[in-house]
């Protein structure tokens, strides 16, 4: 079954679903993302994702006026004629349509919103809970605004691509302080404290969601939670890796190039169960 996909209004076939060759999210990138993942009809975190969704367009003086309610419901409708329950929404909204030019359009353009679905089967994505992730350091040599959810990600998908000619899953980021994150998800590990350890937030790092209400949860579960640069020193010591973001919500890492680290999760998968109770009781 072809699925059906939202651009500015209409909903279309997806082979049908075109923006103009000018979208400024083509010619540079000029567009605002979020994804939102759904599960047995719970949307988890919704209106955290579509807080920052409105942090990014302001950052980026998008002038985006639709209201929180219609958008939703253009999600909602999207998800009804796509027959999902469990699955993601991307959402992506771009600056607009104007001939190729660096600066803002003088005229008035309206952003171009644009939604596509994806279906996952519930008894795959609880399967994420047991994948294990094989990771290999890369520097970081993102934009130094790496908190705005923007579709400029070249660096993302070449270092990705590049782990995985190397044999590995994913690549890993570091800078000068330790490590930032990964290519589309926040990291963090259990330190040789017993500590759940991730990087504070600054603009090196998307301010994830998922790292936001796990952090949550951990506090509710009187885990102890720090927020430290994490040295490679502290990925030898480490007693479990994980990475979190609406898809992969807490998933283990089972090694950092020849840093391996011990097979059982326990703080991991108790997260992600805790996760899952917290969406949809
Ligand atoms: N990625 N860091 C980066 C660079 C990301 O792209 C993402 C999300 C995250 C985790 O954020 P959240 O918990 O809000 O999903 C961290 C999405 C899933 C993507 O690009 O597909």
């Amino acid at each position: 079954m072809t699925s059906i996909v939202y651009i500015n209004g209409l909903y279309t076939p997806h082979r049908y679903g075109m923006v103009h060759i000018n979208d400024r999210c083509y010619q540079f990138a000029d567009a605002a993302y979020e994804v939102v993942l759904y599960i047995n009809g719970f949307a988890c975190d919704e209106d955290l994702h579509l807080d920052r969704l409105d942090r990014t367009l302001e950052a980026l003086k998008i002038n985006f006026s639709m209201s929180r309610r219609a958008l939703k419901m253009n999600m909602q409708t999207l998800l009804a004629k796509n027959k999902i329950t469990t699955g993601t929404i991307y959402i992506q909204v771009s600056r607009g349509v104007a001939p190729r030019n660096h600066p803002f359009p003088k005229d008035n353009i309206s952003p171009v919103l644009v939604m596509t679905t994806k279906p996952v089967r519930y008894d795959d994505l609880l399967k994420t809970r047991d994948k294990k992730l094989s990771l290999t350091l890369r520097p970081d040599y993102r934009w130094g605004r790496c908190d705005l959810k923007t579709t400029g990600l070249l660096p993302n998908v070449l270092s990705m691509q590049e782990a995985i000619d190397s044999g590995f899953d994913d690549a890993l980021f570091y800078d000068n302080q330790g490590i930032t994150e990964g290519t589309s998800w926040n990291f963090w590990i259990v330190n040789n404290k017993r500590e759940l350890q991730t990087r504070p937030l600054s603009n090196q790092i998307l301010h994830g969601i998922t790292r936001q209400t796990i952090s949550e949860i951990a506090k509710e579960q009187n885990l102890k939670y720090v927020e430290n640069p994490i040295t490679k020193d502290d990925l030898y010591q480490a007693t479990e890796a994980f990475a979190t973001s609406a898809t992969k919500i807490a998933m283990p890492i089972k090694n950092v190039d020849e840093i391996t680290f011990p097979p059982d999760t326990p703080v991991t998968h108790a997260l992600f169960d805790a996760y899952l109770k917290r969406m949809f009781g």
